[in-house]
C-alpha cells in the first residue's frame, strides 16, 4: 500500500513584516556576541524576547535591531527570514524597512538597503520566494524625521522598493502632520500604507484615510468600531494588513473571540494575514495561517483566497504578480 502523501501547505503571502523584528533570538544572540553587545535583558529564561507592553516592545525591538551593522548582517537577516517563510509555504513577503534604522546602524540607508536586497535575491534564488521592501517612517520620531525618511526612500529607489509607509507609536502626532512626508513618496509614484487603528480607535483609521492617500492600512482592525467606516473601507477597496497574533499578544484584543477578523471579512473588507514582528509575538507566517484555520475556522480554500487578495493588493509590479499567481 502506498502512503497517502500530505497535502501541500496552503500558499501564503505577507504584506506586513518589520524586517528587524523578524530576527530570530538565536541570530540576535550570535550577532550580539560578535559585537560585544549585552542583550541579556532582551530575553527571558527560555530565550524568548522579553517585553511587557507596546512601549517596552519598541525598546526591545530597537535593541535587537542594534546588533545588525554590516550589509552582510542585513543580508543574512533577510535571507534567513525568507528561507523559513518559504519552508512554511510562503511565496511573497513585503518587509517594512527603516531608513532610521539604516542610519542608526552606522551604515547609512543605501548600504543597509543593498545588504537587504542581496539577502532577498539569495533567498529567491534558493527557494523561489519573492521579497519586496517598504521603507517607513517611525512615527514616534516625528514629522520632520518622516520627511527625511521619505527623501531617503525616493532617492534610493532600487527595484525591490515598491512602496512607502509609517509605523511606530500611533498615539503620537496626528496623521495630517505626516502629509508632507507622504507627498514626497506619492510624487515619486510609491503606493502608500500606514499603521492605524491598532492603538487608536476607529477615529485613527478615519483620520488616516482623510489625511493621507493610502491604499492599505497596517492593522486597521479598530475600524470595526464604526459601521460607516467599515462600509467606506469596503467600498473604497482599502486593504487591511491584519495581524491577529500581534493584536492578541500585544493586548489590542483580549482574545481571538474578540478579534474582528471574521466581521471584517463578512463586511467585504480586503485583507491579508501577517506576522508583524514574528519572534517577538511567538508567531510566523505559518502560524498566522494556522490560527486562521484552527481558531477562526477558515477553510483551506478561504485561506488561499486570503493569499490571492494579498497578491492582488501587493505593491509589486504586475509581472511579479503574474509570476506569483502562477504558483498558487
Ligand atoms: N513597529 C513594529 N511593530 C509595530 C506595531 N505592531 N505597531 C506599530 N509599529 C510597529
Ligand atoms: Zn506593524
Amino acid at each position: 500500500m502506498t502512503e497517502p502523501t500530505a497535502a501541500p501547505p496552503v500558499p501564503k503571502a505577507e504584506l506586513h513584516v518589520h524586517l528587524e523584528a523578524g530576527a530570530a533570538p538565536a541570530l540576535v544572540r550570535r550577532n550580539a556576541d560578535r559585537y560585544g553587545v549585552d542583550v541579556s535583558r532582551l530575553f527571558d529564561d527560555e530565550g524568548r524576547y522579553l517585553w511587557t507592553d507596546f512601549t517596552t516592545f519598541l525598546t526591545a525591538y530597537d535593541l535587537a535591531a542594534s546588533v545588525f551593522r554590516t550589509p552582510e548582517d542585513f543580508a543574512g537577516l533577510a535571507e534567513s527570514y525568507q528561507l523559513d517563510a518559504a519552508a512554511a509555504g510562503s511565496v511573497y513577503t513585503e518587509f517594512f524597512v527603516s531608513p532610521d534604522f539604516g542610519n542608526r546602524s552606522g551604515l547609512g540607508y543605501r548600504a543597509y538597503l543593498d545588504g537587504i536586497v542581496e539577502g532577498l535575491r539569495r533567498a529567491e534564488a534558493a527557494a523561489g520566494i519573492v521579497g519586496r521592501l517598504i521603507p517607513l517612517i517611525e512615527r514616534h520620531y516625528g514629522p520632520e524625521r518622516g520627511v527625511e525618511a521619505a527623501r531617503a526612500a525616493v532617492n534610493n529607489l532600487v527595484p525591490e522598493v515598491v512602496g512607502f509607509g509609517m509605523a511606530g507609536e500611533e498615539r503620537l502626532y496626528a496623521p495630517h502632520e505626516f502629509r508632507p512626508a507622504f507627498e514626497v513618496a506619492a510624487e515619486a509614484g510609491l503606493p502608500l500604507t500606514c499603521h492605524a487603528g491598532e492603538w487608536c480607535s476607529w477615529e485613527g483609521v478615519a483620520a488616516t484615510l482623510d489625511a493621507l492617500p493610502v491604499r492599505r492600512i497596517g492593522h486597521g482592525v479598530r475600524a470595526i468600531e464604526n459601521a460607516d467606516l467599515v462600509r467606506r473601507i469596503a467600498a473604497e477597496g482599502i486593504h487591511l494588513e491584519i495581524c491577529p497574533v500581534s493584536n492578541v499578544t500585544l493586548g489590542v484584543y483580549g482574545s481571538y473571540a474578540d478579534h474582528p477578523l471574521l466581521k471584517l471579512r463578512a463586511a467585504g473588507v480586503r485583507h491579508s494575514l501577517n506576522s508583524d514582528d514574528p519572534p517577538f509575538f511567538w508567531t510566523s507566517v505559518g502560524h498566522e495561517y494556522r490560527v486562521g484555520r484552527d481558531t477562526f475556522g477558515l477553510s483551506d480554500a478561504e485561506l488561499a483566497g486570503v493569499t490571492r487578495m494579498a497578491i492582488e493588493d501587493a505593491f509589486c509590479d504586475e509581472a511579479t504578480k503574474a509570476r506569483l499567481f502562477a504558483r498558487l
